[in-house]
């Protein structure tokens, strides 16, 4: 059964395939609203979501289909202890494919081997966010044209930031990317993706703690939240929490056609006094979000039935 726990899970050719059904969906509503129809999607989040969950719900009612499922463990019988493989199996026998958000890396694996229908990984604690990654290549397509080329500066929260890992192991299959990694000493890139995904892909990346700095090279500046939830203390939070804020003044040496992406929810990294500037893309992600999540239920449904 294909799942989609990794977003290497899917071929460079299959995510391209994907963005071009986003892209009909975007032009051709009308012809996908009927596609699902029948069909039960369960989004099983035992963590906080908005954008996700959501998205993933709006993407199945789109299409057609129905949408069952829970908003936080506690609603569920986790909270008397079920375990993530006995609700994956029990889940099975009423949907017909799994949205699923957990705060431990690879619970969404662990229920991929239990289900009998496709699990999306909707999050896994701090490890992968590969729809999120979907979200982005939809928008890197629509805003640039190319995915090839191109330097990313990254920005924020790198060690926790689990949309970063997944975006890095997408774009490192294309050729002429630069990262620029901008991070706090405490917050920086772990060396397991370091390794084992940049260097061993042939990757150029740089470290450079100052945005200021870095800004003038970027074709795209991805910030992301400093991730409260994987602290273990709150006194190290406060302190890093805004190291980085993003304000107009900041822009004044970045490129005209700059890309600034977030995959939300902010906090205070982004000031608001950029979301009117041309260059501003995150509540662009959002619906493109919803896009490509329609472009995956449908692509999973369908291999699934074969
Ligand atoms: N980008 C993202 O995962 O947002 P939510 O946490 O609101 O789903």
């Amino acid at each position: 059964m294909r799942s989609l726990i990794d977003i290497l899970d899917f071929s460079v050719e299959e995510i391209h395939a994907l963005i071009n059904t986003a892209c009909d969906i975007i032009d051709n509503p009308k012809k996908y609203s009927e596609k699902c129809r029948g069909k039960k999607l369960a989004t099983l989040f035992f963590e906080p979501s908005t954008r996700t969950r959501l998205s993933f719900e709006s993407a199945m009612y789109e299409l057609g289909g129905n949408v069952i499922g829970f908003s936080e463990a506690n609603s569920s019988s986790a909270a008397k202890g079920e375990s993530v493989s006995d609700t994956a199996k029990t889940i099975s026998c009423y949907a017909d494919i799994i949205a699923m958000r957990h705060p431990k890396e690879g619970a969404p694996l662990v229920a991929a081997k239990a289900a009998s229908i496709p699990v999306i990984n909707a999050g896994d604690g701090g490890h992968n966010h590969p729809t999120q990654t979907l979200a982005d290549l939809l928008t890197i397509h629509r805003e640039k044209g190319r995915f090839n080329n191109l330097t990313i500066g990254l920005c924020g929260d790198l060690k926790f930031g689990r949309t970063v890992h997944s975006l890095i192991n997408a774009l490192s299959r294309y050729k002429g990317i630069k990262f620029v990694l901008i991070s706090p000493d405490e917050l920086k890139l772990p060396s397991y993706v370091k390794h084992d995904v940049l260097d061993k892909n042939g990757i150029e990346y740089c470290e450079n703690p100052s945005l200021e700095d870095a800004i003038g090279d970027l074709d795209i500046l991805y910030m992301t939240r400093v991730q409260r939830e994987r602290f273990f203390n709150e006194e190290d939070y406060l302190r890093l929490k805004d190291s980085y804020i993003l304000e107009p003044s900041k822009l004044k040496n970045a490129k005209g056609d700059l890309s600034i992406m977030h995959p939300l929810p902010r906090v205070n990294e982004i000031s608001v006094a950029i979301d009117d500037d041309p260059r501003a893309c995150y509540f662009k992600q959002v619906l493109n979000g919803k896009y490509i999540r329609m472009a995956l239920i449908l692509k999973l449904l369908e291999e699934a039935e074969k």
